[in-house]
């Protein structure tokens, strides 16, 4: 339990009769005079900020962070995207070709990059995804009129051109200043195209890959860490069994080598979503030949796949229901690992991650082209939240995906292109890579909408390398304010200042014609208080704070 606040009377007041109006409106069932006449009437002010007060009344929420109690770091990796060969995530959305009317460098959109570079991308997965399981890298090198075209199988059907390939995909990761993750083919690709891979892109000697590699214009090796052997293999990647796959894991990753100082840190395919025996079996057979291990899980579109920004409150509240669910996952997920691997080293790897809509009408359904709205940012909020706070076992996660495709970062068309609501999340916690993470906790009410509960608040806190506080809330109701009383406890605050990602409706985006209508914006709605901080966080909002 926590220590009492030390908060004026007249805030208490203040607090109570606001939260007491916020439930009116909320609830719809009382009379809100009435409600007020049974508080006060029942001396009830102090119990509505205290803790193990009847949430009905639903008192401020009471965040506690422990500033002396830092100790893990926030890996940057967990803020990283995924860019695989789907819709026009790949072409259109990075590529456009040297030729192209639309300003590039070697090929790639000088404006996606400009963007991608503000968010800091640590590290970007790629060629797929399914589109991995299917690729034959050798197919992508080497003079771009000569190479080979394939079918899309997974993603419409389409003709890949292979316009895009290893040197491209380097060169776009040079260009972000971001680590390149790339996903090997075990379902349909051989044990040594997977060696011969690796070899070309990291071996600084004579051999036939780097030879070939030179012939290719590129006579340095480049520095390649990450690198996954296979996707969903329990399912598009060859629906193989967890035994199956983790002794197929073993073979080819047994070939992928640390050639020339390089080092790769092997990423095995991990389960989808609460498949817990995939990741048993997993840890117990291969457990000590891994690096990380990769989780999937998508949250779909709230209770029935629908577009991105045509939904209800149910939706709404469905929606973060799932995105919330993330945190069982990973702490399931990692309490098996636990027992194979008690030192934690191995990284439980969200690599795909997101919302699922239905696509865009006029859209190619195996495209994935969907909109992002106010409600998607909040599902990163929440998400990015609990990676932090369970950053001592993730170490990097992927959300899909960066262009055009789920749940975005930027959308494009032809030369124009707009930031999505999710960018600016992304944006707004840039403050937590590399800093270390400040454990918390928070005692807040619940968010109700019909049968479905979930708490209302949701947050994290780190401090920087400059010794800056951060935390980052988000505010799950959609009609009501939260307050927030924070004991920082270890750490004095003398300022505090804020910026703010919210907006009137659920489902406010950004559209060609106005690309900017939802954007962050700066946030006065926190004070120093002793011990240290208040706030009014708006309705369905998400909010970063920085206290110095
Ligand atoms: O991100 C879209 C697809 O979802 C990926 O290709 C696949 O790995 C997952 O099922």
């Amino acid at each position: 339990m926590y220590a009492p606040l030390n908060i004026s009377a007249a805030q208490v007041l203040k607090n109570t009769i606001w939260r007491t109006a916020s439930l009116c409106c909320w609830m719809n069932r009382m009379n809100c005079k009435q409600l007020l006449m049974t508080i006060v009437l029942t001396g009830g002010l102090t119990a509505q900020i205290g803790v193990g007060a009847d949430n009905s009344t639903a008192p401020a929420s009471k965040l506690v962070i422990h500033a002396d109690q830092a100790k893990d770091t926030i890996s940057p990796n967990i803020y990283g995207h995924f860019s695989e060969h789907l819709g026009r995530c790949i072409y259109e959305g990075i590529w456009v070709g040297e030729d192209s009317p639309i300003p590039n460098t070697r090929g790639i959109r000088n404006d996606v990059v400009a963007a991608l570079k503000k968010i800091k991308v640590p590290v970007l997965r790629w060629p797929g995804g399914c589109f991995a399981d299917e690729y034959h890298w050798q197919d992508g090198i080497g003079p771009r009129s000569q190479r080979p075209t394939m079918i899309n199988t997974h993603w419409g059907g389409v003709v890949e051109n292979n316009q895009f390939g290893t040197h491209e995909f380097m060169d776009l990761c040079e260009q972000l200043g971001c680590e390149p993750y790339i996903c090997g083919n075990v379902g349909s690709g051989s044990v040594q195209e997977m060696q011969q891979w690796v070899e070309y892109i990291t071996f600084d000697g004579v051999s036939p890959m780097a030879e070939l590699r030179k012939k290719n214009g590129h006579p340095e090796p480049w520095k390649l860490k990450f690198f996954a052997v296979g996707n969903e293999n329990w399912g598009c990647g060859g629906n193989m069994t967890p035994q199956y796959y983790a002794d197929q894991y073993k073979r080819y990753a047994t070939y992928v080598r640390n050639l020339s100082g390089n080092q790769v840190y092997k990423v095995a395919c991990g389960p989808s979503g609460a498949n817990y025996q995939w990741t048993e079996t997993l840890m117990r057979e291969a457990g000590k030949r891994m690096a990380g291990l990769a989780l999937h899980y998508y949250c779909g579109s709230g209770r029935k796949k629908q577009l991105a920004a045509e939904f209800d409150e149910g939706d709404w509240c469905a929606q973060l229901q799932r995105a919330l669910r993330m945190e069982e996952l990973v702490t399931k997920h990692s309490e098996i690992m636990d027992k194979y691997d008690p030192d934690k080293k191995v990284a439980l790897i969200v690599d795909e991650w997101g919302t699922w809509h239905l696509v865009e009408p006029g859209t190619n359904p195996g495209f994935l082209y969907q909109q992002n709205t106010l409600r998607d940012a909040l599902v990163a909020g929440v998400t990015l939240n609990i990676f932090n706070n369970h950053c001592r076992r993730v170490k990097m996660a992927n959300i899909a995906q960066i262009i055009n495709v789920l749940q975005a970062m930027i959308l494009t068309d032809k030369d124009k292109m707009l930031l999505t609501p999710t960018y600016h999340v992304f944006e707004m916690y840039t403050v937590h890579h590399d800093a270390k993470l400040l454990p918390s906790e928070i005692q807040c009410g619940d968010y109700q909408f019909g049968s479905d509960k979930l708490p209302q608040v949701n947050v994290s806190a780190s401090r920087d390398q400059a010794g800056k506080l951060h935390v980052t809330l988000c505010n799950l109701d959609p009609k009501n304010a939260a307050e927030v009383e924070c004991e920082l406890r270890g750490a004095k605050a003398a300022r505090v200042s804020g910026r703010i990602l919210t907006a009137p409706e659920m489902n406010a985006h950004n559209t060609f014609e106005r690309p900017d209508a939802l954007k962050t914006a700066g946030f006065d709605g926190a004070r120093i208080a002793a011990g240290g901080f208040a706030t009014t966080l708006p309705a369905k909002s998400v909010v970063v704070l920085e206290l110095e």
